[in-house]
């Protein structure tokens, strides 16, 4: 392993690395933007459609339903058909998806399109990112994957400045329709990239592997091959699910689902998405005004504080980098839920502007979202990607996938129903909850993996008191 470390330090990035960059960073792109497009097209869909609220939240969150899908079978179809095949099909099912969006005739119409979108960003997120674990080198792993999340936030930046230059008029046809184009590329990028290494190898295809390997690691191919074959080999027996959900594992998967869980019922998507609407409600009562707010305070803060992870997530560590967002996230969520206590009591507002109270919860917002971005956006999905073992990895990411998939669905089909029962402030008062409960919950369970080959790791959950008893085998 630690020759393998040395070899790879002086590896060039060669061209075809750039192509993984691109894939990665598009198929991040795509993920984002369909995230982040529904907040500026739903005033006009509501007035092409007049539709209900429950209606309304149905448009917003099936995406995500889909995706929970898509999640759930990428795992096992990246292993039939390839990583770079499952890739090419979300492509493809983005593209088709963007298309039934835009010519959508009527609203079920519009949903199915949702449907479609979310099954490949389902797929996509489980399959892009083991593609570029599998694709990097060692060195350069960390920055691929989270090369993810900064497509991610850059692709939701965009969506609102998208939304923000077509909000004259309703143009909600043209804002989901746009994203067949980085669909397509993502397509064109897709095609000519080669699948990876280690898939190859699992299919006993030795003369694929190697001349992918040619191209990302020109300099030392036949190194990397022997030590390729050596990880492979105890591998070629796939574990089952029993295998996943057996004692032995069942603290990493606790962990990763954790995580996932904790990433979205801490309110993210609910703001990602609902963000004109609460701006609305806080006394920006222009929609040029809600955009604006929405695209610079949420969008831009959301892709520069990315970066802030990007630069320390392999200096401070895992946990430090999660605890701290979460104080933030808990103090900011709180004061939100204060403002608009103060908010429904005055009445505000119809004219005039937004109130102290309004400026003080986009402020707030700007503090909530900077710290989720420099904690569980990006550390979440680092830390699912390495906590598996390897012989059930792609079954492990993806149920902590489908899991997060599953509660970005809970929060965004059930928010605006939340937000009439229990109000504004409530709400944000149980996001702010819940963020206590993740903080105590990470600072207990959750083992530092910062400078941990994942080899290490593996052996780590293996070393723990009570597993040797409970797994003799392993
Ligand atoms: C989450 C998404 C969220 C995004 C916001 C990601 O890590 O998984 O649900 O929309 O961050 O930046």
């Amino acid at each position: 392993m630690s020759s393998q470390t040395e070899a790879q330090a002086h590896t060039p990035i060669t061209k075809w690395l750039f192509l993984v960059g691109g894939v990665i960073l598009t198929a991040g792109l795509l993920f984002g933007y369909d995230q982040g497009v529904i907040s500026g097209a739903l005033v006009g869909i509501e007035k092409s459609f007049s539709v209900s609220t429950f209606m309304v939240e149905i448009i917003t969150s099936w995406v995500t339903l889909g995706a929970l899908v898509g999640a759930l079978v990428a795992g096992i179809l990246s292993d039939k058909v390839g990583r770079k095949k499952a890739v090419l099909l979300a492509a493809v099912l983005f593209t088709f998806g963007a298309l039934v969006e835009a010519f959508a005739p009527g609203a079920w119409v519009l949903v199915a399109g949702r449907l479609i979108v979310g099954f490949g960003v389902g797929v996509a997120s489980v399959a892009a990112p083991l593609y570029a674990a599998e694709m990097a080198p060692t060195r350069l792993r960390g920055r691929f994957v989270s090369g993810y999340q900064f497509g991610i936030t850059f692709g939701i930046f965009l969506a609102y400045l998208i939304d923000e230059l077509l909000s004259s008029g309703d143009r909600w046809r043209l804002m989901l329709g746009i994203s067949a184009v980085p669909a397509v590329l993502l397509i064109v990028l897709i095609l000519p990239s080669s699948d990876t290494p280690r898939w190859f190898l699992t299919k006993g295809r030795r003369a694929d592997a190697e001349s992918a390997l040619e191209r990302i690691r020109p300099d030392d191919t036949a190194q990397a091959m022997a030590e390729l074959e050596a990880s492979v080999e105890g591998e070629t027996e796939q574990a089952g699910w029993a295998e996943v959900f057996s004692q032995t594992w069942r603290r990493p998967l606790t962990i990763g689902i954790g995580l996932a869980v904790f990433q979205q019922v801490t309110g993210i998507n609910a703001i990602i998405y609902y963000a004109n609407k609460i701006f609305a409600a806080a006394g920006f009562i222009t929609p040029q005004g809600q955009t604006a707010a929405t695209t610079w305070a949420i969008g831009a803060v959301n892709v520069l504080a990315t970066l802030i992870a990007v630069a320390f997530v392999d200096k401070l560590g895992r946990k430090p980098l999660l605890l701290a967002g979460l104080v933030g996230m808990s103090v900011s969520l709180t004061v939100v839920g204060v403002c608009f206590w103060f908010i429904n009591r005055s009445g505000t507002t119809t004219t005039g502007g937004p109130s102290d109270a309004g400026l003080i919860t986009l402020v707030a917002l700007v503090v909530y979202i900077a710290s989720f971005a420099f904690s569980l956006g990006p550390v979440v999905w680092t830390v699912i990607n390495e906590i598996f073992p390897r012989n059930i990895r792609g079954r492990g990411v993806s149920i902590a996938t489908a899991a997060n998939w599953g509660s970005a669905w809970l929060v965004s089909q059930f928010f605006l129903s939340l937000v009439d029962t229990i109000g504004e402030s409530g709400t944000f008062m149980l996001f702010a909850a819940l963020s206590v409960v993740a903080f105590i919950w990470i600072l207990k369970v959750l083992p530092e993996t910062r400078g941990r080959s994942l080899e290490d790791i593996e052996q780590m959950w293996l070393d723990e008191p009570g597993q040797a008893a409970a797994s003799p085998a392993s």
